[in-house]
């Protein structure tokens, strides 16, 4: 009993003591570039020593790679091919067969013991445990891990943003920029590695992470997970030589510490900066010339909440080079110490104060700015943030110069254009800013005159916005293919082409990725010459395989003419394909056409096809003559009603038809007459819709006993004449209220004051309408009524008759009532107009 116990303390004790000297034994590859790859090397008795190559192959590497967790052994190295090492050489003749835990236990020629000098370390090549696969290269892309066997997806959940530093770094790669979820399984089998990382985002190797199984080996996920790094790695504040929180912005970009060009350098884009090196808010942008040679002529487009200057929007492409010494520095307010006052709301700086443009006040600002909806950091609805809520401005007294001090503080160039009315659509939360009044020098958008900060009398349908020099957009022009053509990037305002020297396949498979059309692509060398001229806009681009787009990529200063007309690039991606109709001519009058919103193919919203894009038609004088020609030439019957006021929902895009008027036995709408294409003065709250009475037939309708075909006017023949009549009354009625409304005005000559007659009140307001606009009078809602004089109402009087002959004249009996219901309702939009 006893001797048993005794016998078992001592086998545990002996294990303990081999396995303590066995386990402070350390393993590492030396000199080969990654923690996966290089000579081999061993910690024992706190000296480092090799390995002899005799009899090393790729069993040996194999164990040194699972016990290095460096995945897959790829090649076991000889003859010291990553440089001899020295002390001593530990072991010799390994003999591994591959499924060891660690090296030192495969059978050898005994610890210490060989016949080798260090000119036979032996090394190895590992995958490495870690890769990001499927991506533009090596630092983007899925993330899989090595199993020993195979290369595993690792799940989205739970993955976090620290975990991905961690392998960008490993990867040699710089910092994590993102992390997507949700991303395809490389197969549908979808195989997922069933543990959860952990990373702090300082450990050396994913391999050292806290892991956690998942349970039941099942991982909670939506999909495989994405990591992106950056090139642009750390950065740091250069003052005489040393960091601080004040001096030169140097990146670390590949490698090389390299300062970075002032032109465009923001405000925003420093307190990003200071934020992220600890050292407060940024106080001013001094230009210093501390004279460096290597100047990163990136420019970044910081709204100012960022937590890294990476994670900014950035644009190499295009940019000119940067003079000598012209150099970004920031001044921060230091760590933290020194608390600034906050700045005082209303401030607003003295008219033509250029020099303010360097230096913030000494208070610290909060608020950021930044453009939304535009397809890019230098387009878009102007949105500003203050006391954590992001709003808007409005669009009373926006103009070119308003955009000027926003594109201005974005590092985005010169303004284009001033939007106005919700260009980029209608913003949310608060409306920050009206009547903005700025001269166009001011550093702040929100140190221009103003009615006061979060005063207005606005809604966010009149959200202002910019459209700056330095937006940029890319596209593929071709008449018949997607996803091939000829390569076009929008720039300062025009649509120019792209120069294909020497674009290789990093560049042209950063540009299919960014057009969504596929991973691949091809440059086509021999289309032939392009008919037409435009601007050639940039040349010699040369994309990293850490670029995620093609702003991101290096090339010559935008020029005019940057190359040959026989050098504009055509390029071919994976993903193309022949256009269909209708983005392929040609199409029939059916083909475009087509009905949205409804529960059916055959009621909806009308949507056209007109100049590459879908538009919709505006329902001025839209009736059911109109409604009747939709629904044959969709082969759906007969018209049940022609709807308004976007009865199936607003429609986005052009509006491409208004005041379309058919006789109703057209074949197409395209016989019918219309303002000319895309000239309405109509919202898409008042998109017209139809309800056919039929299924979508193939066949062209001619039978189906129809009741009536010979009706001369075709306006009314699908009408009930009852109805008709009941109109002709209606009109009847108009008319008698606006001859006693005109007795009432002659008699009393004073301004009206009640409108209580609701069709009358149509009238006066199409009228009032019509008055203002055309003596643009008017300054905000509420004002006409109140200013308008007698003379006027008589004159309006008269209008209206006449306004009324004019329909009659001009419509069916039908096409009478509808534009009037109409006009109710256009009225407030059109008023804003004035
Ligand atoms: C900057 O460095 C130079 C030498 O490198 C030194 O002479 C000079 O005093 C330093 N200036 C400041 C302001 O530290
Ligand atoms: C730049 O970063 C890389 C990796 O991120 C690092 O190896 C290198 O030492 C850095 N360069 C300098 C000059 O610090
Ligand atoms: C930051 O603050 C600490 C004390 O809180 C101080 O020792 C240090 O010098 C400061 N660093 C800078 C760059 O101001
Ligand atoms: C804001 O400005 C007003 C007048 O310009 C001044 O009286 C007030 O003290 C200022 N407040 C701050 C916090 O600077
Ligand atoms: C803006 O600044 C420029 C240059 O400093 C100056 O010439 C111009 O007059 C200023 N404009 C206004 C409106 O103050
Ligand atoms: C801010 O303070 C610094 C000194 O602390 C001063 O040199 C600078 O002129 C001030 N800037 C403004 C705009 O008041
Ligand atoms: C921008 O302004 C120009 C001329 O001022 C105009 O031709 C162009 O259509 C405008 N673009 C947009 C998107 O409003
Ligand atoms: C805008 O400011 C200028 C002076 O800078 C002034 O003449 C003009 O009346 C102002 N406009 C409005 C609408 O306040
Ligand atoms: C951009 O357009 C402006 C005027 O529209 C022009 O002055 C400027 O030279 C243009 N820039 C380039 C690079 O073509
Ligand atoms: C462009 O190249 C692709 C593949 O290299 C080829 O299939 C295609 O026909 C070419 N297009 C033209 C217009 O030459
Ligand atoms: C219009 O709406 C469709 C679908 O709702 C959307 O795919 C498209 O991007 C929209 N177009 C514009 C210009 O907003």
């Amino acid at each position: 009993m006893n001797g048993h116990y005794f016998l078992q303390g001592l086998v545990s004790l002996l294990f303990s003591v081999l396995s303590r000297a066995q386990g402070s034994r350390q393993l590492r590859l030396v000199d080969g570039g990654s923690p996966c790859a290089g000579r081999v090397e061993i910690l024992d008795r706190s000296s480092w020593g090799t390995i002899c190559d005799d009899g090393w192959d790729l069993d040996d590497a194999r164990v040194v790679c699972r016990q290095l967790g460096c995945g897959e052994a790829l090649d076991a190295t000889v003859s010291s091919s990553f440089g001899a090492g020295s002390g001593p050489i530990w072991l010799d003749n390994v003999r591994c067969t591959g499924k060891e835990s660690h090296v030192w236990r495969c059978p050898s020629r005994g610890w210490g013991k060989h016949y080798c000098d260090h000119s036979e370390d032996a090394g190895v090549i590992c995958s490495g445990f870690v890769r990001l696969a499927g991506g533009d290269g090596p630092c983007s892309g899925r993330v899989e891990v090595h199993s020993g066997e195979a290369w595993i997806p690792v799940s989205d959940g739970n993955f976090k943003l620290s975990t991905a530093q961690v392998i960008c770094a490993e990867l040699g790669c710089g910092k994590a920029v993102s992390v997507l979820g949700h991303m395809p399984f490389r197969e549908s089998n979808g195989r997922v590695w069933a543990e959860e990382f952990r990373c702090e985002g300082e450990e050396p190797k994913l391999w050292s992470c806290p892991r956690v199984p998942c349970p039941g080996g099942t991982c909670h996920h939506s999909g495989a997970v994405q990591v992106v790094c950056s090139v642009y790695t750390d950065i740091r504040l250069m003052k005489n030589g040393t960091s601080s929180c004040e001096g030169q912005v140097e990146m670390n970009i590949s490698g090389q510490w390299r300062a970075l060009c002032a032109s465009h350098w923001s405000l925003a884009n420093a307190n990003v900066v200071c934020h992220q090196l600890g050292c407060g808010v940024a106080i001013s942008t001094p230009n210093r010339a501390e004279g460096s040679d290597q100047l990163w002529k990136a420019w970044f487009h910081c709204s100012g909440t960022e937590s890294f200057l990476w994670k900014c929007p950035v644009t190499a492409l295009g940019v000119p080079d940067c003079s000598h010494g012209n150099t970004a520095s920031v001044i921060c307010s230091g760590n933290q110490t020194q608390v600034l006052p906050q700045c005082n709301d209303s401030v607003s700086e003295p008219a033509g104060s250029a020099a303010s443009e360097e230096s913030a006040p000494n208070c610290s600002d909060s608020r950021q700015l930044r453009l939304v909806d535009g397809g890019g950091p230098c387009a878009g609805r102007v949105e500003i943030l203050d006391q954590g809520s992001w709003g808007t401005i409005c669009d009373d007294g926006w103009d070119l110069d308003d955009a000027r001090v926003v594109c201005r503080q974005l590092g985005c160039g010169e303004a284009l254009n001033a939007t106005r009315s919700a260009h980029f659509g209608a913003g949310s939360g608060p409306i920050w800013l009206d009547d903005l009044n700025c001269t166009g020098n001011e550093s702040h958008v929100w140190r221009c005159p103003s009615r006061g900060w979060g005063r207005h009398d606005c809604r966010h349908k009149e959200d202002a916005g910019v459209i700056c020099s330095e937006f940029l957009a890319l596209r593929m022009v071709s008449e018949d293919q997607l996803c091939a053509g000829w390569l076009e990037v929008f720039y300062n305002g025009t649509w120019g082409s792209v120069c294909r020297s020497p674009m290789d396949d990093v560049t042209v498979s950063i540009i299919c990725r960014q057009l969504g059309c596929g991973d691949s692509g091809s440059l086509n060398s021999s289309v032939g010459l392009r008919e037409g001229s435009r601007p050639r806009w940039v040349d010699l681009i040369q994309c990293r395989k850490t670029d995620t787009s093609l702003w991101q990529c290096p090339s010559d200063p935008w020029k005019y003419s940057s190359c040959s007309p026989k050098e504009e690039a055509y390029i071919s991606c994976a993903g193309r394909r022949p256009k269909s109709c209708p983005t392929a001519a040609p199409c029939t009058d059916r083909e475009k056409l087509r009905l949205r919103g409804g529960d059916s193919e055959c009621s909806g919203r009308v949507e056209v096809w007109h100049s590459g894009s879908w538009g919709t038609v505006c329902d001025d004088s839209w009736s059911l003559a109109e409604a009747e020609v939709v629904c044959q030439q969709l082969g759906c019957g007969r018209a049940l009603e022609a709807l308004r006021a976007a009865a199936f929902g607003p429609g986005n895009g052009s509006i491409w038809l208004d005041e379309v008027r058919c006789w109703g036995r057209e074949s197409s709408l395209w016989d019918c007459a219309a303002e000319p294409w895309g000239q309405s003065d109509c919202k898409h709250e008042q998109d017209a819709g139809v309800r056919c009475s039929g299924a979508r037939t193939t066949l062209p309708l001619t039978t189906a006993g129809t009741k009536t075909t010979s009706n001369p006017l075709p306006g009314i023949f699908s009408l009930p004449g009852v109805l008709c009549l009941f109109l002709g009354a209606l009109l009847f009625l108009v008319l008698v209220i606006l001859v006693t409304q005109l007795l009432r005005w002659r008699a009393e000559r004073r301004a009206l004051s009640s409108y209580e007659e609701s069709l009358a009140e149509a009238v006066y307001e199409e009228l009032d309408d019509f008055v203002t606009r055309k003596e643009s009078l008017l300054g905000s809602p509420g004002t006409v009524r109140s200013t308008v004089t007698t003379d006027l109402n008589q004159i309006r009087g008269l209008m209206s008759l006449l306004k009324i002959m004019m329909m009659l004249k001009r419509y069916q009996c039908l096409g009478l009532f509808l534009p009037l219901r109409g006009v109710r309702r256009k009225y407030p939009q059109r008023r804003r107009m004035g």
